[in-house]
Order: structure tokens, then sequence, then C-alpha cells
């Protein structure tokens, strides 16, 4: 949460900055700052959008070769324009930009305040500010200065700070993500390489405890001792995320998944090929939110294909339980941006007591994947929308292929059924693409539930983590209070809610379970309750019971959690545009959870 952007060249800082830390706004968008340095610090800042505060604010007097900004999602103190970034020291020389949380920040905030400083803001992370200012009255080297401030700092967090009188800015990574950009007589530090692509694609990657000395060259400095810098080039293809045709990033990535899954289908087959590891008795899936849901789908798959149990479990809980694993526990951990925080912190939970770490990641160079014993790289390309869509599917289908690929050395495997299997999987982006055709009738449905204030998500089987994963994009874009249940236990509380007003949305494939599904939408329609059916194409029955239909192709009931979904995400897309929602940036929420 919170994105972090500095620049020092020479070119136009305000605009650059600008332009960087609107590539960054889906990490938070409740307020935005700027400072740059010539003779003084010059400080603008906003509350709101980027998007919209950029047509109303003057930057032009923010001059000078070196700048900071951030985006920010609140976390200590309210959406204001004091508590915006960046912060300033008393005397003005000092301005920081942060992104994650400083723990103790309320015990050194004390302390300044009885040595005399005074504060402007509510926030955690001007602290930071304060105590550099007081650190550099006893030490001049400005790198000394900020490494003896974070001795006593507690938290997961990065930061930049730029001072007065001081020719290079320093960029700290200590659990949240921060990367230098090296360009030619100009050089950046973001929170994500995506706010400096433009300008170069040769980065930096920080590791947690090290410190960037970014001036007219970088250094890296660990323990006060400079590492070798080795700049990567970072592959931009798949990076693009214009609009394009498109009104809101979510449509655009949910017309997306046809190529999407086509991409990981063909690349992730090749990735478990080379991944090595011992006998297992566990395993155990973390991640938090729709990657929750896909890893629940894949609980599904192992007993399916593998005969094997797998436990899914959310990451911020993983984190916090006594969990008993060893080193014959694979841990599969799920996310799209690889820097959330409860998954990350879970990872090194699991790799403290032993167990094999696989990620399955949409990020090449994120924490995750850099932590992980071994990564799975989903091809969904570059996710903007804060619903995810696209990212979803391409994990549920790289939990298909790795069970279906283990299924293969299993003893009595049937390889022709196995390859007819893997045919079909292949050809599941053109199942999407068929879906997608029904966007008009989606959207005929849509009209008529928008101003309904509550929604039900039902499901059995492989779609009850659907039903869970429709009701999460509903309300997360819609505000509209939606509940995901299994359909078999309406009856054992849910059902109680049910009237005219409360919609049910059915999963309700032509799969094992449908005839109990059948039985559970007739207990809601008994009860008055109207029912919107997502069903199987030629299915003559569902007509009869469901207000409304909406048909997706037949698959192979494995395959109907991919095809299925798609249908709930343009609903909760449409329903969203119908109620004007801000679709892409959803109030209170960020794109990526770098907070506890
Ligand atoms: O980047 P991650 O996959 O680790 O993110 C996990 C959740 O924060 C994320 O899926 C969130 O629930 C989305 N907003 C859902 O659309």
């Amino acid at each position: 949460m919170c994105g972090i952007f500095g620049y020092k060249g020479e070119g136009k800082t305000a605009e650059i900055l600008l332009e960087g830390i609107s590539k960054l706004d889906y990490r938070g968008y409740d307020s935005v700052g700027f400072a740059t340095l010539d003779k003084k610090i010059h400080v603008k800042k906003g509350v709101g959008k980027i998007g919209v505060l950029k047509k109303k604010m003057d930057l032009s007097w923010l001059i000078g070769g070196m700048g900071i900004s951030q985006t920010r999602w609140a976390t200590h103190g309210k959406v204001t324009t004091a508590n915006a970034h960046p912060h300033l020291s008393c005397d003005g020389n000092v301005a920081v930009v942060h992104n994650g949380i400083i723990e103790n920040f309320e015990e050194i905030k004390v302390e300044l305040i009885a040595s005399g400083h005074v504060f402007r803001s509510e926030t955690d992370s001007e602290v930071l500010a304060h105590l550099i200012e007081d650190a550099l009255k006893k030490e001049k080297v400005l790198s000394k200065a900020v490494a003896g401030v974070l001795k006593g700092l507690q938290g997961r967090y990065a930061f930049v700070v730029m001072v007065k009188g001081y020719d290079e800015m320093i960029g700290v990574r200590n659990g949240s993500p921060l990367v230098v950009g090296v360009g030619d007589g100009e050089s950046f530090v973001a929170s994500d390489v995506h706010a400096f692509m433009k300008h170069t694609n040769k980065a930096v990657v920080l590791d947690d405890g090290e410190m960037a000395v970014v001036g007219d060259d970088v250094s890296v400095l660990v323990d006060g001792s400079e590492r070798k810098v080795e700049i990567q080039e970072i592959n931009v293809k798949g990076m693009e995320s214009d609009l394009g045709k498109f009104p809101h990033y979510m449509l655009k990535e949910i017309y997306e998944q046809p190529e999407t899954l086509s991409k990981t289908f063909a690349s992730v087959g090749d990735q478990i090929k080379k991944l090595r590891m011992k006998p297992l008795h566990r395993i155990v899936i973390i991640a938090c939110g729709t990657a929750y849901y896909a890893g629940l789908v894949g609980s599904y798959y192992f007993e399916k294909f593998l005969k094997f149990p797998a436990d899914v479990q959310y990451a911020s809980e993983f984190r916090y339980r006594d969990v008993v694993l060893d080193d014959k526990t694979l841990v599969i951990a799920i996310s799209q941006s690889g820097e959330t925080a409860d998954t990350l912190a879970a990872v090194d939970k699991a790799k403290a007591k032993g167990a094999f770490v696989l990620s399955i990641c949409n990020v090449a160079h994120s924490t995750l994947v850099r932590e992980s014993n071994f990564s799975l790289h989903t091809q969904a390309g570059q996710e903007v929308g804060v619903a995810s869509t696209k990212a979803f599917t391409s994990q549920v289908l790289t939990l298909l292929m790795f069970c279906m690929y283990y299924a293969k050395h299993k003893e009595g495997f049937n390889r022709e059924k196995g390859v007819m299997e893997m045919h079909e999987v292949a050809s599941v982006g053109e199942k999407v693409l068929e879906v997608l055709k029904s966007y008009d009738a989606i959207v005929k449905v849509a009209s008529k539930y928008s101003t309904h204030a509550n929604f039900l998500f039902l499901g059995r089987g492989y779609l009850y983590p659907i039903a869970l994963e429709g009701a999460l994009k509903l309300k997360e874009i819609s505000y509209i209070h939606a509940e995901g249940q299994s359909a078999a236990e309406l009856k054992h509380g849910p059902i109680a809610l049910i009237d005219k007003n409360m919609p049910s949305v059915f999963l309700a494939l032509q799969d094992d379970l449908y005839d109990k599904v059948l039985n559970n939408m007739q207990e809601v329609k008994s009860r008055g309750g109207k029912i919107i059916a997502i069903a199987t194409k030629g299915d003559k029955k569902i007509g009869k019971i469901a207000d409304d239909v909406i048909y997706v192709p037949k698959t192979s009931d494995y395959l109907s959690p991919i095809v299925s979904v798609v249908v709930l995400q343009v609903l909760a897309y449409v329903i969203a545009l119908q109620r004007g929602c801000d679709i892409d940036k959803p109030r209170n929420l960020a794109k990526v959870v770098t907070v506890e």
C-alpha cells in the first residue's frame, strides 16, 4: 500500500514525478504529494486521486533536479492534506516519503516531542523526518545518519529521503518493495519498476535491510558496507498497461483472459518440469483474498487428480497459528502481486519451519518470487484493476496443470484419458471467449438487479469457491453487501435471509451436484427469492426454476470454475458501472496490500 517514487537527473523533475507516481496509484489513492529540492525543499500535496488532482495542482514551481513523491493508502491518520506525504522535519530540510508501518512510532513520537519537535501530521511516517533531522546533527554523512535511525525502528517499511544540502537521496527497503532505476544520467527509486519503465528498463532490486544511495551513481549498502550493484534488465514485454479501447482496466483485464489463459497454459507446463521436490506428506496452500479462493479451487484438484489432501489457509491466519510443518511439507503461496504482507510473513514462517515453498505469482521480480524455493510464473500480464480477474483464472489454471502434471506419475494413470483432458484444458481460453459473447445478456440481467442492497452467491463442489469469489467481486467494486455460501449450507442458516429483495446467484452447471443444486434453488424459489442461474448451454430445465439464466459452454467439471467465474466478473463490473462506482479504484482498497 502506498507508492513511493524518487527522481534525480537533468529532466523536468515535477513532470517525471507526476508521471511516475501516476503509475503507482494502484497501490493507494487517498492523497498524493511531491517535494523537490534545489536551494530548498518545495512541497505540494493534496487529497484525492492523482487523475483528478493533476488537473488542478500547479506543479510548475516545484523546481530542482531531485524530487520525491507518494500516493497514499491511509493507515495512521485520516485522509487529509496534512497527513499526505512528503513529511518534513521541523527545520524543513528533510523530506520523506514512506510506505509500510513504523510500528513503534508512538514511543518515538513521544520522545521527539519531549525533545522539542513539533509534529504536523498524525502519521507514523513523520517520525522519520524528525529522526533524520536529529541524526544529521551528529553524523554528517547522510547514509550513516539514516543507518543510525534504522536501528531504532520496528515494522516493515520502505522510504526515500531527500535532504537540503545533499546531492543524493537515500532509499531504504525493509519488508516493503523498493527498486532503483538506472537511466542515462538519471536515476529513480520506486515501489515498483512500472514507475520508471518509460525511462529505463535497467534496475537494481533491493533486498530487505539494504539501502540505496542515489546520487550521480547508485551504490547499495548492507550493514554499512557497499555491495556489488547488479543491474538487471527488466523485460518490459507484457507490462503495457494502457486502457486501449476499454473504459476500465477491469473490463480490459476480463477480456484479456482468453489470451492470458493460453499464455499461462503454454508456459506453466515447461516451468513445472523444472521443479524438483522431496517426497511429501503434507500440502498447505496459503494466500489472501481472491488468491485464497484460487487456492480453494486447487484443493479440489489435489483430491481429484492426486488423491492427496491440501489444506487451504488464509496467510493472515497461518502466520499466527501454531502450524505443524516440517521439511516434508509443501507450502504453496499464491499471490498476484507477490508483495502481500500477510502472504510474505506466512512464507517466512513456513521456511523457518523447514517447509519447501512453491509460489504461484504473477510478478516475476516480486519479493515472494525471490523468497520462495521455486516459483511458477502465471502469465496474466500486469493487472491494474483493484479487483483481481485475469490473475485469478491464471492461478486456477496453474494449480490445475500442476495437479494434472503430477497425476501422470501416479500408478494406474490412463494416458489416453490424460491426453484428452490436457487437450481440453488447452482450449479453455476459447470457452472463455464464448462466455464473453454473453456480455449483452449479462447487462440485461444486471439492469434488473443493480439496485438491490444484498446478494447471495451459491455453489457446490468446484463452484463453491467461485460463489465466494463472485460475492467478493461484487462487494469490492459495487459496495453491495454480498455473501458467498455453499448452496448446501443454505438451510443451516442463510435461508432465513431469503425474500423478494435478496437475489441469489446460483452456479448451477450440469456437473455431479447439479440435481442437488436444483433442489437448493427450489428451496429458495418456494420462499419467494429471486434466482439468477449460471447454467450450462442447452440446459432445458433451469429456465423453469430461475428468474434469469446466463448460459456458459459445457466443459469438464474441473474447468467450470474458470469458465463460470468470468460471468460473475462481468456481472459485478456491469452492476458497479450502473451504480456509478469507481470500478478500478474502489473506495478504501488498494491493489497491493503491503501492510498487515
Ligand atoms: O496480490 P495478492 O494476490 O497477494 O492479493 C491478495 C488480495 O489482496 C487480492 O486478491 C484482493 O482480494 C483483490 N482485491 C480481490 O479482487
